[in-house]
């Protein structure tokens, strides 16, 4: 058997805790597949007397991760502390520069800085791995990299972000509010340490600036991304959507468009007959449509310490064996740029929601706006009680619920605008896009 793989760890959080469990569980299987053993020879963590579950007495302990980045007692360096700067930034590079491979499973990290990193780790020929990155437990970036590697993509999306899929399946299924949907993720620790990563989309719009790159060969460009969080959809927007045959979820979308590749994060309408909108709570799920293998749907746990733990052991036994891929499937020099698609030309299906005075003449006016821009109406729908005989016809606004076949975005806004300087809308519209199957 050849030399142990050396391995130092910064960050000793509910992450880091589980990898050297598993390392230690598995240690023997490990070194079977990879024809070496394994082992811990540095740690290092803000805190040395914290209670973690895991004794870490025998191994080498570091105040500064950037001094175990550079010690010679390591071979592979990982990096679980987080933060796209600061102290991770700075002990990957330094980890590189000395010539070490690193796995990471930093996403907002690799969102600002994968390109340079993945160059610095192209000059030094070792290997940056990061399938921890990306929905967690599910093994995403090798399959996009390596297992579809037959392929030409057409579209990515995923449910990406356990926290915002656990608070819409509560309101949608408990009839729960949002704040306290939120508040019990907190509790559970889904959520990141700021929840308006979660919730405003930001996570998964890392998450998908790094599966982009993988799935059609661009550089990423976190600045690309359209982002919309989940803050705005309400008790009201799920029960319509239940009612005509849709769920809602936090989508990250890549599709491949004739301007480039669209990238775009957002609440969205899905069939429920998809299979992504079968995936409710905290679990992750992603779709891949591409020409060979027609449609590919991945789920599973996208975040928790033993599932994270298990891709970055994976990436720590591919590195053991001596397998080093480009980290974005092509040499940095190869990836185009990527293009930066604004939303207005997005072409989909829209759910609109209106809240409307109950007047003679409102629906006409609204089909009239619509009809006039070439939108056509999948469904209409509006519920009021009904009234009682011989009572007044009352001026209290109504929900209308409008579904529309493709169309683009800037149209529906002009369509909007006009809706709404016709005066018979109440409050400001709800858009919703729809993504189909
Ligand atoms: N806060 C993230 C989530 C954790 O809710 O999915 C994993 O990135």
């Amino acid at each position: 058997m050849s030399q142990a793989l050396r391995v130092g760890i910064a960050g000793l959080g509910t992450v880091g805790a589980s990898v050297i469990r598993l390392l230690d569980r598995q240690s023997q299987a490990l070194a079977a597949r990879s024809g070496r053993s394994i082992t811990v020879t540095g740690v290092s963590a803000r805190d040395r007397s914290r209670e973690r579950g895991v004794d870490v007495a025998g191994i080498d302990w570091f105040d500064d991760p950037v001094s175990l980045a550079r010690s010679d007692k390591i071979d592979l360096f990982v990096e679980l502390i987080g933060g796209d700067e600061g102290p991770a930034r700075a002990s990957i590079e330094a980890a590189l520069a000395s010539g070490k491979s690193v796995v990471t499973a930093n996403k907002a990290l690799l969102a600002k800085h994968g390109m340079s990193l993945a160059r610095l780790a192209e000059e030094k020929n070792v290997a940056l791995a990061f399938e921890a990155s990306v929905a967690g437990g599910i093994p995403i970036v090798k399959t996009l990299r390596e297992g579809l590697a037959g392929n030409s993509i057409e579209r990515v999306y995923g449910s990406l972000n356990g926290t915002c899929n656990y608070i819409l399946s509560r309101m949608e299924l408990e009839g729960l509010s949002f704040k306290d949907c939120l508040a019990d993720a907190q509790r559970l620790g889904y959520a990141e340490a700021d929840p308006t990563f979660d919730i405003g989309g930001f996570d998964t719009a890392h998450k998908l600036a790094i599966l982009t790159s993988l799935a059609f060969g661009t550089a990423i460009d976190a600045e690309a991304v359209h982002v919309e969080g989940i803050e705005s959809i309400t008790l009201a927007d799920l029960k319509s959507a239940d009612e005509l045959g849709y769920r809602i979820k936090l989508l990250g979308v890549a599709q491949r468009t004739a301007g480039g590749i669209e990238q775009r994060v957002h609440p969205t309408m899905v069939p429920k007959s998809s299979a992504i909108a079968q995936v409710m709570g905290v679990t992750n799920a992603v779709t891949i449509d591409a020409d060979a293998v027609k449609e590919l749907t991945l789920v599973g746990p996208g975040a928790g310490g033993d599932a994270t733990a298990s891709a970055v052991v994976a990436d720590i036994a591919d590195i053991a064996k001596g397998i080093r891929s480009a980290p974005f499937g092509l040499p940095v020099s190869a990836l185009e740029a990527a293009a930066r698609i604004p939303v207005q030309r997005h072409e989909g299906g829209y759910y609109i929601r209106l809240t409307v005075h109950d007047r003679p003449g409102a629906a006409a006016a609204i089909a009239t706006r619509m009809a006039e821009r070439h939108i056509s109406l999948e469904s209409i729908m509006q519920r009021n009680p009904p009234a009682r005989r011989g009572a007044p016809p009352s001026d209290k606004p109504v929900p209308v619920v409008l579904i529309t076949y493709a169309t683009s975005e800037g149209t529906i806004r002009q369509a909007l605008e006009a809706v709404l300087a016709d005066g018979y809308i109440a409050e400001k519209p709800q858009v919703i896009r729809i993504e189909r199957e």
